[in-house]
């Protein structure tokens, strides 16, 4: 088998590059370990910056997030049982952000990918392994339907996340990787009710963060900051919304609208980056190069920006014979990666309670809130990061 460009995983990085390419002419073969319905099933993100969706409407994806999923025009920030409202369209030139389901996109992307051609992606690969990374032939080993295949390709894209085989292959030597973890995690739920409130709401209070999330008129998105070592089991569903309610707790006449529990389940949160983001004719994309924690909902929208950046360097290489987009793909998605970083390591800071803080740095907290909602300067700050800045960054 021989494709120009072998892409691993199927997640956001994967198939919206493999599309990218599809448009250009540039064929490639998607190998994915999980199945198709897994992809498809599997609840993450929730938050598309302005960037993304303009990118899928021009490209023709747009449709069914236009129909399904909501415009939001701002956030709010709850502290000391008080709301505080941040205008996206005011301080971020109109734009705004969309939620639309991380795996409805996914779903639109296989739609959209098996239109073009047969066989694009391959789900339920085993054992994938990647050869002569190093050379200008590299291979992929893989099995499929129980036999030994080849890919042959001109270039591997390393989009299988943080926990794939991709960036395994990089040698030490040469290459940084900067990581911080974090003493808490999320646990997520997926209610059915109607919304508890118009926009999102992040929560800081001393039991700790509590996020309001939605994804349809019935269905809605809740976080809450708990012990990353815990057990789900521990948490059932009358405490979790026990918890809900004590964390948000407010001086006006806001109430929680509750339902039954569809979902639940805790992540870590860490943040991570391996610099450069290539190794020979290996280009990483989205996870599988850096990791933020989901306060601030960047981490599929950096995987877009990713392989938009890889997608238009592939291009030029095949379509002018220039290698100069491929050299300066790292150092172009690090600049844009380094700040959602900080501003979700920032996000992150404000809004949780550290097992061993202090009064001190609670006391720094408030103040970073209490200017962040009323000062102009530092509500658009967090506004124009929170949209998503222009691809240029
Ligand atoms: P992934 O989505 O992880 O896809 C990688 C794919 O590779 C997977 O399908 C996997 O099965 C496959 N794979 C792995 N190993 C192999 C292998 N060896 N061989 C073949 N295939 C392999 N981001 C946002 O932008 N906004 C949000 O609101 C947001 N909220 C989040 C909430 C939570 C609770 C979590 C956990 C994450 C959230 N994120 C958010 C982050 C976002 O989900 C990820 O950053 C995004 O999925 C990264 O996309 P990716 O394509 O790089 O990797
Ligand atoms: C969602 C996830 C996030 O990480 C976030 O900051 C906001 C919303 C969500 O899943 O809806």
């Amino acid at each position: 088998m021989r494709k120009r460009v072998g892409i691993i995983g199927a997640g956001p990085a994967g198939l919206l590059l493999s599309y990218l390419l599809s448009l250009e002419g540039i064929d490639s073969l998607v190998l994915e370990s999980r199945s198709r319905a897994e992809v498809e099933s599997t609840i993450r993100a929730g938050v598309l910056e302005q960037g993304t969706v303009d990118l899928l409407k021009k490209i023709g994806l747009g449709e069914r997030m236009e129909r399904e999923g909501a415009v939001h025009q701002g956030i709010e920030l709850r502290f000391d049982g008080s709301g505080h409202r941040i205008n996206f369209h005011e301080l971020a030139n109109g734009r705004g952000i969309t939620l639309y389901a991380q795996h409805e996109v996914l779903k639109d992307l296989i739609a959209a990918r098996l239109k073009q051609e047969e066989q694009p992606i391959l789900f339920n690969v085993e054992n994938v392994q990647i050869a002569e990374i190093t050379s200008d032939q590299p291979h992929i080993h893989f099995q499929h339907e129980h036999e030994q295949k080849e890919l042959e390709c001109d270039f591997v894209a390393g989009c299988d996340g943080f926990h794939g085989v991709s960036r395994a292959v990089i040698p030490e030597q040469g290459h940084h990787i900067f990581s911080r973890s974090y003493p808490f995690g999320w646990l997520g739920i997926l209610i059915q009710a109607p919304p508890s409130s118009k926009e999102l709401i992040y929560s800081y209070h001393e039991r700790g963060f509590a996020l309001i999330s939605t994804r349809s008129p019935t269905l809605q998105r809740m976080y809450i900051q708990c012990d990353p070592l815990d057990d789900i089991a521990n948490w059932s569903d009358e405490l979790i919304l026990e918890e809900l309610q004590a964390r948000l707790e407010s001086k006006d006449q806001w109430q929680l609208q509750v339902g039954p529990i569809t979902q639940k389940g805790i992540v870590a949160m860490r943040s991570f980056v391996i610099e450069p983001m290539q190794h020979g004719r290996l280009f990483l994309a989205g996870d599988a190069a850096h990791i933020v924690p989901p306060t601030g909902a960047k981490g599929m929208n950096l995987a877009i920006a990713d392989v938009r950046h890889l997608a238009r360097a592939f291009a030029r290489f095949y379509q002018q014979q220039q290698t100069d987009l491929l050299e300066t793909y790292s150092t172009t998605c690090l600049r844009r990666v380094w700040r959602a970083e900080h501003f979700s390591w920032w996000m992150t800071s404000m809004l949780h309670r550290f097992p061993d803080d202090d009064a001190f740095q609670q006391r720094l907290q408030r103040a970073q809130l209490e200017y962040t909602v009323s000062s102009r300067a530092a509500s658009t700050s967090l506004a124009e990061n929170y949209v998503g800045l222009p691809f240029t960054w």
